[in-house]
């Protein structure tokens, strides 16, 4: 258990637009920040974060929360390792007893995996730095091949021993266990059907580690955290592969990763370009040389998960090409579903064998730069250009790369940047503009349900919106069925003013007027439980007894929001966040403010609507009731209660017309 007090200070420092800022890249508009949302696919920004209040929402997917939820959504994390998460981030202690080996390994499955995949990465660093054949070998390697030992520290590259198990028996030794050494794709157990290296014999070890004799790459996740390994043999064999890599794992899903991310994110925003290259060192030679916005696929072809990552920074990237690289025209298809998703591509050509590594040794910093921004070109009119000089005089090819230019176009989302595409193939393919539309408006066609499908989403209006602009009394209207939104409504103005004094005009036994106080808290259970009435939504149910047991220190919507009950914290921000704020989170607070003056009118009418529509829903059961018997005496019975329900629908409508009126 973590101490209460810690929890309060962890909540505390974990500013809300840091914590989020760390994953999304957030722009000022307003008293709030506003991103595009990492847990839905979106174009245009609708994640909303609110530094006054530490939440976050997003009107686009619903995710609401504080800096806790965040964390424990983003990260995959239970309520305690989110906590924990944010307090190694803050440098708070957790007070907890001492661990021991057994314990570190065994307090969650995923979390050891990063235990022991933190553990190897300075295992294999300390090989580096303080041994002797670390140091000849693989110090040299990387310092041979041009690395400062600053940009080594950075990355924290490492050396791993050419024995068989060294680095397994040193993590055993440190108190790992071989399972999660396996499991992290560390070991290699012969138990665990992994393929057995050459030369492995039955009387061989059981296991054995799967990066020996090579320099070590780690992999870190967008937050820091190490994930996996890639190792680089150091000799020039062709028959040893030149790299291995961490097999997939619970914390390694080689196609959600992107190489160096982690280091270029902040960078990645700021310059709202990210360039894309194709290994380790060229992504650690570029960061050397003054480039540090630049993350690499490893080897593999780009993923849409990997494409959305970069999306969260910008919304530009630019895919730098080897010289030498004969996978230009390959690579086509993969640049098409970064045009898919709605990113503009730039790519760059390096001069005959080069690759960004190489050139970028052979150059300053400021030469690379220059180079890099002369060089640059759309992708689209690099396309067209490429196919256009293959086949100026070959009218047959010609028809048929038209085609495929107008394939790249017509996948971009947005119709402006087609036209403008349009327009710029024509004069460099030389042909007509209206020929390419002709064909863009038939392959459009064709696409069109699914384009048609994915516009309609993007352009819906959350229904919370609508109701905004129809004003309040549409969210009255919604399902015939519930109260939810009416019990919403008890339990927002709960949150916001429970704490608040009412004057409220009652007699005493002597018959005399008098006013006594309440506070907002103590009226509104008062009616509730005067009247019977149910909360029927569970969570907000938990929140209203949360009321009664705290009714003489009443708890403020902070206590909520920072509740360890994930459900009651998100379903809180949710309520503080609508119906009033979206788009402009200010106009929530004026709404707030308007609604204190004049508090006692809010509380009376949230309470009359409440009662009301329970009553509506106790006539709907009872109209359903008397249809359904076929016992006359019954029925009556019925009909009289349904004449004192509509009664006292009635009284409570003029209650409520009064307070409306005022
Ligand atoms: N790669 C791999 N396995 C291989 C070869 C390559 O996983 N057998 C991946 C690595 O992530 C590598 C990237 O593909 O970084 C690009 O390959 P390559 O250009 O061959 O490697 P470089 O990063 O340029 O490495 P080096 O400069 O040391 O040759
Ligand atoms: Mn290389």
């Amino acid at each position: 258990m973590i101490p209460k007090e810690t929890i309060s200070s962890i909540f505390e420092a974990a500013r809300i637009d840091e914590v989020v800022g760390e994953f999304v890249a957030l722009k000022k508009r307003g008293a709030s920040l506003i991103g595009l949302c990492p847990f839905h696919n979106e174009k245009t920004p609708s994640f909303n974060v609110s530094p006054a209040k530490g939440i976050y929402k997003c009107f686009g997917c619903g995710k609401a929360g504080n800096s806790v939820n965040f964390i424990m959504d983003h990260e995959q994390l239970s309520y305690p390792e989110a906590l924990r998460w944010l307090a190694k981030k803050y440098n708070i202690a957790i007070e907890e007893e001492e661990q021991t080996p057994e314990q570190l390994t065994a307090n969650n499955e995923r979390e050891s995996l990063y235990v022991v995949c933190s553990f190897a990465q300075k295992n294999f660093s300390e090989n580096l730095w303080d041994s002797d054949e670390g140091k000849s070998v693989g110090l040299g390697y990387f310092h041979q091949r041009g690395f400062t030992d600053q940009t080594i520290q950075k990355f924290q590259l490492g050396y791993s021993f050419d024995q068989w198990r060294g680095f397994s028996d040193a993590a055993i030794k440190a108190g790992h266990k071989l399972d999660y050494l396996v499991r992290a794709g560390l070991t290699i157990s012969k138990e665990n059907n992994e393929p057995a290296e050459p030369g492995t014999r039955d009387n061989q070890p059981r296991f054995f580690d799967r990066f020996s004799a090579r320099v070590i790459f780690p992999v870190h996740n967008v937050s820091g955290r190490i994930i996996a390994f890639g190792g680089r043999t150091l000799k020039t064999d062709k028959k040893i592969a030149k790299y291995i890599n961490s097999p997939e794992t619970d914390i390694y899903h080689k196609s959600k990763v992107l190489y160096g991310l982690y280091f270029a994110k902040k960078k990645i925003a700021e310059e709202d370009n990210c360039y894309l290259v194709e290994g380790y060192t060229d992504v650690i030679s570029m960061h050397q040389a003054g480039i540090e916005n630049v993350v690499a696929s490893s080897g593999t072809a780009l993923t849409v998960d990997q494409i959305r990552l970069i999306q969260r920074y910008t919304k530009n990237i630019t895919i730098l090409f080897d010289g030498d690289s004969a996978g230009i025209k390959a690579s086509f298809r993969g640049i098409d579903l970064v045009l898919t998703e709605g990113m503009n591509v730039r790519v760059l050509l390096f001069p005959d064998g080069e690759d960004p590594d190489s050139f970028s040794k052979k150059v300053s910093g400021a030469e690379l730069k220059t180079f890099i921004k002369e060089k640059t070109q759309d992708f689209i009119a690099f396309k067209a250009q490429l196919l256009y000089n293959e086949s100026s005089h070959d009218p047959i090819k010609k028809a048929g790369l038209i085609k495929e230019i107008v394939e790249s176009i017509s996948l971009i989302p947005e119709p402006i940047y087609r036209s403008v595409y349009i327009k710029e193939c024509s004069r460099i393919m030389d042909v007509d503009e209206q020929a390419l539309l002709s064909e863009l408006n038939k392959l459009r066609r064709k696409k069109q349900p699914d384009a048609q499908r994915q516009e309609e989403k993007e352009n819906q209006v959350p229904e919370e919106l609508l109701h905004f602009a129809e004003g309040e009394k549409a969210v009255y209207k919604i399902d015939e069925s519930s109260a939810e939104h009416q019990e919403k409504d008890i339990i927002r103005i709960l949150i916001n003013f429970g704490k608040e004094k009412l004057k409220i005009e009652a007699e005493n036994e002597a018959g005399e007027k008098t006013e006594e106080e309440y506070s907002v808290c103590e009226y509104i259970i008062y009616e509730i439980q005067k009247d019977n009435i149910e909360i029927e939504n569970p969570v907000y149910l938990k929140i209203f007894q949360e009321f009664i047991q705290k009714q003489e220190d009443v708890p403020d919507a902070n206590y909520f929001i920072q509740h360890p009950d994930p459900e009651i914290s998100t379903t809180v921000v949710n309520i503080l966040s609508s119906p009033y704020s979206l788009a402009n989170w200010e106009k929530h607070s004026i709404g707030i403010q308007l609604e204190s003056m004049n508090l006692k009118q809010s509380a009376a009418h949230a309470m009359y609507a409440l009662k009301i529509r329970k009553i509506e829903m106790m006539i709907h059961d009872n109209q359903k009731r008397m249809k359904e018997s076929g016992n006359w005496e019954e029925q009556l019975i019925l009909l009289e209660e349904q004449h004192s329900l509509i009664k006292a629908k009635k009284i409570f409508s003029a209650l409520l017309g009064r307070i409306v009126l005022k």
